[in-house]
């Protein structure tokens, strides 16, 4: 070979080399769908369904135990003796983990077609697996319900719709006018008015919160609490209870939050972290957290934050994206009650939570989530340090509110946990063994998505839902 030639067939050589020794994810796309299109379809099918490779959602897993860390594993080693590459040399760990992600979707998702649930008609009976009820419209024409709170055994109650009317149920019946001069909201995206409760002597103090999107300057907006009368039908005698200084505002219409909840002269709530994910571990913002307050508004002298420097002294835990569950426990044996919250992942990666004073709950450096559009938002899913979630789904059923049923209607749902669900508009009911959460029944899904769920002075669940915007409870049946 003349010196010319060897010198460019050592050029095609090397170039070749480069090309495969290069980290190929620099080229490779971020995506998950992508991802698995363009290096796993061949084998494993387009629709995951199998073919030289096994099914990935059938549910069957021959190589290990199924969870996300066999999985992860399989792509990142292979199984080079079976035919399956090792792809830890292409594929960062974020990739991974969002493959990892895609494919559980894709499994629960499969696994769900083959499940039917209940869908109840208007008072047909639905006969879960603990207890059969009715699910019974109370009331009808709300625009987006977003809250509901009694006010008496007698069938008073008030209830938020998003876009910023208080509206009052007086013996049953829905008022025609909303309560006059409450606070104006920021009605956009989630934004609007959000939470109600009284306080818990609201009998003899007559206080009602509201929880709010509450509009700043050029379009911002934040979460912001405040309490208030109503007299005469109309909204008087208003307190701040919590407000963020108004720099801290910001655009954009996504995760506010929040319910309220009160526990011995406290005051609880939550801010999602309004779309801007890295505010949810900085203290020095009010987004992205969990926050307690004096049911006056005070600041509690012993909230964790207080002595670090620049933190805003209400933030109670932190590291959320868009907690909207926020309830209450009683303590067995008559111990200080817990606070659990449920979150908003993004692609998968909801979760339940048992919030404690101070902890990290780690977004956005941690999440069993990805994000919309496949790409990862980590590679991890968990890591010292960082408060793991008690549960999470995957794929997301976009969990909304929740309460722990301690009444005696339905005797065999005592200490459950039940759960709301906006995209799948599921009402999930969790069985709970000290902290773990043992089991979950979808009591039924598709009738609407479902912004609330409480318990009435009756002792039955009550559901805020849309589709249309109606408030109904679920019956007991013998
Ligand atoms: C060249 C073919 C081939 C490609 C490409 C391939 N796989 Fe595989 N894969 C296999 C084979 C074969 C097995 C072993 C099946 C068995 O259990 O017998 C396997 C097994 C697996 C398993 C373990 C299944 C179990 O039952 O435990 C997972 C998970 C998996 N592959 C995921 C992927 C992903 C994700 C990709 C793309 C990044 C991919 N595979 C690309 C052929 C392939």
């Amino acid at each position: 070979m003349n010196p010319l030639r060897r010198f460019f067939s050592w050029v095609a050589v090397s170039l070749t080399a480069a090309a495969f020794v290069s980290p190929a994810s620099a080229q490779l796309s971020k995506d998950a769908v992508k991802l698995y299109a363009e290096l796993c379809a061949s084998c494993h099918g387009a629709n995951q369904e199998g073919g030289t490779g096994t099914s990935l959602v059938d549910g069957i897993w021959n190589r290990g135990k199924g969870d996300d860390a066999h999985i992860a594993r399989m792509i990142t080693e292979g199984l080079p003796e079976l035919g399956m590459p090792a792809f830890g040399a292409t594929l960062d760990a974020g990739r991974v983990r969002a493959l990892t992600v895609f494919l559980r979707e894709k499994e629960i998702r499969a696994k769900e077609k083959g499940t039917s649930y209940a869908k109840p008609k208007r008072d047909e009976v639905v006969k879960s697996e603990l207890q059969a009820f009715r699910v019974e419209t109370v009331v009808e024409g709300l625009d987006v319900p977003w809250s509901i709170t009694f006010l008496s055994k007698g069938g008073g109650a008030l209830i938020t719709e998003r876009k910023g009317d208080l509206r009052v149920v007086r013996e049953g019946k829905l008022l025609p006018e909303p309560v006059r001069d409450t606070p104006k909201v920021f009605a956009q995206g989630q934004g609007g008015l959000l939470a109600v409760a009284v306080h818990p002597d609201y009998a003899s103090n007559g206080w009602v919160y509201l929880a709010f999107s509450d509009p700043g300057a050029d379009g911002t907006a934040m979460t912001a609490v405040v309490r208030g009368r109503i007299r005469d039908g109309a909204w008087v005698d208003e307190q701040e209870i919590y407000r963020a200084p108004r720099a801290l505002y910001r655009k954009g219409g996504n995760h506010f939050g929040t319910h309220l909840v009160f526990d011995r002269g406290y005051l609880y709530f939550s801010i999602g972290e309004r779309g801007a994910q890295d505010n949810a571990q900085d203290l020095t913002r009010p987004n992205g957290k969990i926050h307690r307050v004096h049911d006056d508004g005070r600041v509690p002298a012993d909230n964790p934050f207080l002595k670090t420097p620049g933190a805003l002294p209400t933030i109670w835990s932190f590291g959320h994206r868009n907690p909207q569950g926020v309830a209450l426990r009683a303590a067995a044996g008559g111990g200080d009650p817990e606070l659990w919250a449920t979150e908003h992942g993004p692609r998968g990666g909801d979760e339940l939570n048992l919030i404690r004073s101070g902890a990290n709950f780690g977004w956005p450096l941690v999440t069993f989530g990805m994000n919309y559009n496949g790409t990862p938002v980590s590679a991890d899913s968990s890591r010292p340090g960082l408060e793991a979630p008690v549960l999470h789904w995957t794929p997301s059923i976009a969990v909304s509110a929740i309460t722990f049923y301690e009444g005696t209607r339905y005797p065999e749902w005592r200490g459950n946990l039940f759960v709301g669900s906006l995209a799948q508009q599921e009402l999930r009911r969790l069985v709970l063994k000290g902290d773990d959460v043992v089991s979950q029944e979808v009591l039924f899904r598709g009738i609407g998505r479902i912004r609330d769920v409480t318990v009435g002075p009756d002792g039955l669940l009550y559901l805020c839902m849309e589709g249309p915007g109606r408030v109904v409870r679920l019956v007991p049946v013998e």
